[in-house]
């Protein structure tokens, strides 16, 4: 006969009990790990927001806008270069005489002109690219700055435009700069800055950046009346123009750093994100 050892039946029952006790805790705590994922991740998807960043020309606002993004994460997206990207392809395509633009055979073309916006891996910063040819360089030549409120002051380009820059944000998790983003393209969007300086300060920014990438043709009065120019079309314009939205938060940076400026806006973020 075989006999099973006798066990004493309160320790038996006391195992059992602690493992159907550890099995229950196990589910348990997977169980409270999954709830915690799912909402720790819900909240994230749900914390992407739009960034608005407005202002005059060489305000700063696409510097700041760049920093902001790289540090959060975000996709940047300057909304200037697809208005510049149009003028240089106007003036390459022979559409602007002085300062006439032939505006009908400009909307027929508009469905040629795409833009795109790539990484550039060597140095992590978003270039602009036209029709598949990076244009970073030449769009920020002054024979494009000279004419770029003209075409960006045309209804039919404007309107194209946004609904490309409402495209690019659908999924959040954006910082764009331009003049009507707050206003116009992104009116709901969680965060939105206006920025301002003064005209001279503006003007001296654009000349020492131009200066440093080499121009040697331009003065700073030419610069400066440029700039002055810029802003009188921007503001002027019937079509969306360049004006603080109502919930946007106003930044002079006139006497700020660089390093200033960027603290100022991540500290806003955060403020906005918490
Ligand atoms: O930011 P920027 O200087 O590169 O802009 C170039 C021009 O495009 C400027 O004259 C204003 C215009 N612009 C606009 O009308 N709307 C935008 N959202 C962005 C730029």
């Amino acid at each position: 006969m075989c006999y099973k050892p006798l066990r004493c039946p309160d320790t038996h029952m006391k195992k059992s009990f602690i493992a159907v006790v550890t099995i229950r805790h196990l589910l348990w705590c997977k169980n409270l790990f999954i709830i915690f994922a799912i909402s720790y991740l819900s909240v994230m998807l749900k914390k992407k927001i739009i960034i608005a960043i407005d202002g005059f020309s060489s305000s700063g606002k696409s510097t700041m806008a760049k920093v902001l993004a790289k540090k959060i994460g975000y996709a940047y997206i300057d909304s200037g270069a697809m208005y510049r990207c149009v003028t240089l392809y106007c003036l390459d395509n022979h559409l602007i005489v002085g300062d006439k633009v032939d505006v009908d055979k400009l909307i027929t073309l508009l469905s040629d002109i795409k833009i795109t916006f790539k990484v550039n891996a060597s140095t992590g910063a978003s270039e602009t690219y036209l029709n598949g040819v990076n244009v970073e360089h030449e769009i920020r030549q002054m024979r494009v700055s000279e004419k770029v409120s003209i075409i960006a002051a045309i209804p039919e380009v404007r309107k194209e435009l946004v609904k490309q820059q409402q495209a690019m944000g659908r999924d959040k998790g954006i910082v764009m700069d331009g003049r009507d983003i707050g206003t116009t393209v992104f009116p709901d969007a969680e965060m939105k800055v206006y920025v301002n300086a003064s005209p001279a300060t503006r003007a001296r920014r654009r000349f020492q950046e131009l200066c440093a990438k080499g121009s040697t043709s331009i003065t700073f009065d030419e610069v400066l009346k440029n700039v002055c120019e810029r802003d009188r079309i921007d503001q002027t314009r019937e079509v969306s123009p360049l004006r603080r939205a109502d919930d946007a938060v106003e930044l002079d940076n006139s006497n700020m750093t660089p390093a200033e400026q960027d603290e100022w806006l991540l500290n806003l973020y955060n403020k906005i994100i918490s």
